[in-house]
């Protein structure tokens, strides 16, 4: 399948905030353009590189070997089902929900299942109209054009991107000023499969153009185990489900880390070892590469031990942390805080983020008695002599 890479400079981060909605060409689009100016635009599209990238085959390539996230296989198979009966393109789909759970392994298994092509980019990628306009007009009947991190978009791609949804239709316009002209190219009708860690910060007319908005959540530990036993099998590692299940447990939820740890323990029993993977080898290879039980790394521990040590657990704000820990604050928003959060050692609240109870006890912190506060109710509570009824 062909992977588009972005070779862009690292873009900014988006507000958190969803933008206001954007406003259409103001001129009306004339019907359609000449092929010279269909091959211009061609010509001038941005061509990225394509690369091919089977990760190993250990990607599953049908719903049926897709492991987990039962309620949206059994949304995206009727969907498959209807389109195909109807002979029509997969309707437009969002993805949302943290990184590593399956986004674009979702997207490439839709066009498996559609027999169509997919296309594979992101957003910071896509900043001049060229770029978006390049792949819109070569994708084919019912190709998938799979945008990551589509809450980056750029206004002017944002915009493209409406009619093309839409009515398969591409608005572009040539010149500048006084003699700007509309030009218009009809498309073949495809499907854009978004992906996004922050779908509120997508603009309303985006996601309003989406038919189907689903999110991925993360894994159960026996979905997570599978997922290892399978990837174990295509990598022909030998391993012992109990292994198995030790690495799931500290792969946070998350099957890209899952696989991540498995290469890891891989390599540590070739080299330290020897025979499959067990239990017993699989928590001391990853106790060696500091992912503790709980599947915190190096990274969460520092975050939520600066939380505890330097504010007393907070209440703290996303950007004085990224100041105290040398974080980027979206790296911390949308890698580390989900799974915190899930686990329940962080909370968010209007305040800034709190160390919960659980997460001081996890790192082995004493909490701070808390100064009893004596009110009335509580004497009345604890001593019926002193009762006012
Ligand atoms: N590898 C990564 N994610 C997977 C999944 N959900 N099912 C099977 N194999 C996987």
């Amino acid at each position: 399948m062909a992977i588009i890479s972005s070779k862009q400079p690292d873009p900014q981060q988006p507000d958190d905030e969803p933008q206001k909605p954007k406003q259409k060409p103001k001129q009306k689009p004339e019907p359609q353009t000449t092929p010279s100016q269909k091959n211009q635009l061609l010509e001038t599209a941005a061509r990225p590189d394509e690369v091919s990238r089977n990760e190993d085959g250990i990607r599953p390539q049908s719903l049926d070997d897709y492991i987990g996230q039962k309620a949206l296989k059994e949304v995206l198979q009727i969907a498959i089902q209807a389109a195909q009966s109807r002979n029509e393109p997969l309707d437009h789909l969002l993805l949302y929900g943290p990184p590593g759970l399956g986004k674009t392994t979702m997207a490439l298994i839709l066009a498996q299942e559609m027999k169509v092509d997919c296309k594979i980019t992101t957003a910071p990628a896509l900043e001049r109209p060229r770029d978006i306009a390049g792949l819109l007009v070569n994708a084919k009947a019912g190709d998938i054009l799979f945008i990551d991190e589509i809450h980056r978009l750029s206004r002017v791609t944002e915009e493209i991107l409406y009619p093309a949804m839409e009515d398969a239709r591409l608005d572009i316009t040539i010149g500048k000023g006084q003699s700007a002209r509309t030009r218009s190219i009809p498309l073949q009708p495809f499907t854009l499969v978004g992906a996004t860690t922050k779908v509120g910060a997508l603009t309303s007319p985006l996601r309003d153009r989406f038919g189907l908005i689903q999110r991925l959540r993360f894994y159960e530990l026996d979905e997570l185990t599978s997922i290892i036993l399978r990837t174990a099998t295509v990598l022909k590692t030998e391993i012992k489900e109990p292994g198995a299940m030790e690495i799931a447990r500290r792969a946070r939820g998350t099957p890209r880390i899952a696989n991540r740890l498995l290469k890891r323990v891989r390599d540590y029993v070739q080299v330290k070892a020897s025979g499959p993977i067990t239990e017993q080898i699989a928590g001391e290879a990853l106790e060696l590469f500091n992912v503790d039980p709980c599947g915190l790394d190096w990274t969460d521990r520092r975050l939520l031990s600066v939380m505890i040590e330097n504010f007393n657990g907070g209440p703290v704000g996303l950007d004085t942390m990224a100041a105290a820990t040398g974080e980027d604050a979206q790296t911390i928003e949308e890698v580390y805080e989900p799974y915190l959060l899930q686990i329940g050692y962080l909370q968010r609240t209007p305040r800034g983020r709190i160390a919960t109870p659980a997460a001081w006890r996890h790192l082995g912190y004493e909490m701070p008695e808390k100064p009893t506060l004596v009110t009335l109710s509580s004497i009345n509570d604890d001593n019926d002599q002193l009762s006012l009824m």
